[in-house]
């Protein structure tokens, strides 16, 4: 679904905060670390730029930074067809770093969510978990398909929430969504649905903020009326487009954009992949520490 009556920024009071300029990460000492975190748990969405750093440069970065040890523990095996240095258990490469062709790793990202809000299937990964996404730009398109450069944007969940009139808060204070992986399941298996409160409160700031993953989110007591959670979830998104404004992070080479993805929701905009290149590394974790 294309939103309307959408309001895009480049300049937002909180989030996109430029920090540690002239600081290399891989050479990140332990203040710089606590500056990094402090902010971004602060600002929602930070920005470092001019970085150099290699897929497994990242990955240490991002260990050394949060402290997830699970980050990479799986092996990925290596694809020739693409340079050594983009590579690394535990990054993902997004784009098409093979070079413009019809097939794009990622057009799920071209619509408003939270990443992995179905994650763990079971429990956790709640808007109080520290999921933070780090989005690293090393080749960057043009322009998007609309003409306008590069963007990915962004929504400030906890200002969503002081935006809507306290009757429309007291109303979703009550309300549960279930949400669901966007890949859909083979035929015949089972993903468990996790429930989530619409509004939930942040681990460190202990704002309130809305919670509502994707439009495939089903409002509890919808689980059998798919299209009416869909359009219950889309007019939803519509009001809140209506009362805050989307910051759009406009990309330059060398950029790596941090989220706290338990109060930001983002989305990706689509460009022309037959045309342009677009790579871009992809790491998350699960913050071991606040400070
Ligand atoms: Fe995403």
């Amino acid at each position: 679904m294309k939103y309307r009556e959408c309001n895009i920024v480049n300049k937002h009071p909180r989030m996109g905060v430029e920090i540690l300029h002239d600081c290399d990460l891989s050479q990140i000492t332990e203040s710089q670390i606590s500056e990094l975190k402090k902010y971004l748990w602060e600002h929602g969405v930070i920005v470092i730029r001019n970085q150099k750093l290699t897929a497994p440069e990242l990955k240490e970065f991002a260990i050394k930074t949060f402290g997830d040890l699970t980050l990479g523990n799986r092996d990925k095996p290596i694809k020739e067809e693409i340079p050594l240095h983009l590579q690394s258990s535990g990054v993902s490469i997004l784009g098409n770093p093979q070079g413009p062709n019809h097939n794009i790793n990622g057009k799920l990202a071209w619509q408003w969510h939270h990443d992995k809000d179905h994650l763990p299937r079971a429990e956790g990964l709640d808007m109080n978990s520290l999921y933070v996404v780090m989005l690293y730009g090393v080749e960057i398109p043009p322009e998007g398909l609309d003409g306008e450069p590069h963007t990915t944007q962004f929504i400030d969940t906890i200002e969503v929430y002081n935006n809507l009139s306290a009757k429309e808060r007291q109303q979703l204070e009550t309300y549960s969504m279930y949400h669901l992986s966007p890949i859909l399941p083979k035929e015949g298996e089972e993903i468990p649905r996790k429930l989530h409160p619409l509004v939930s409160t942040h681990k460190v700031t202990g704002q309130k903020g809305l919670y509502l993953g994707s439009d495939t989110s089903i409002l509890q007591g919808m689980e059998n009326k798919l299209e009416e959670a869909k359009q219950f979830w889309q007019e939803l998104f519509q009001t809140i487009l209506k009362v805050t404004p989307v910051y759009a992070h406009i990309w330059k080479p060398g950029d790596i954009v941090f989220w706290d993805n338990s109060q930001v929701m983002h989305t990706g905009v689509p460009y022309d992949n037959t045309k342009h290149q677009r790579i871009a590394l992809r790491v998350a974790v699960m913050a071991n520490s606040i400070f």
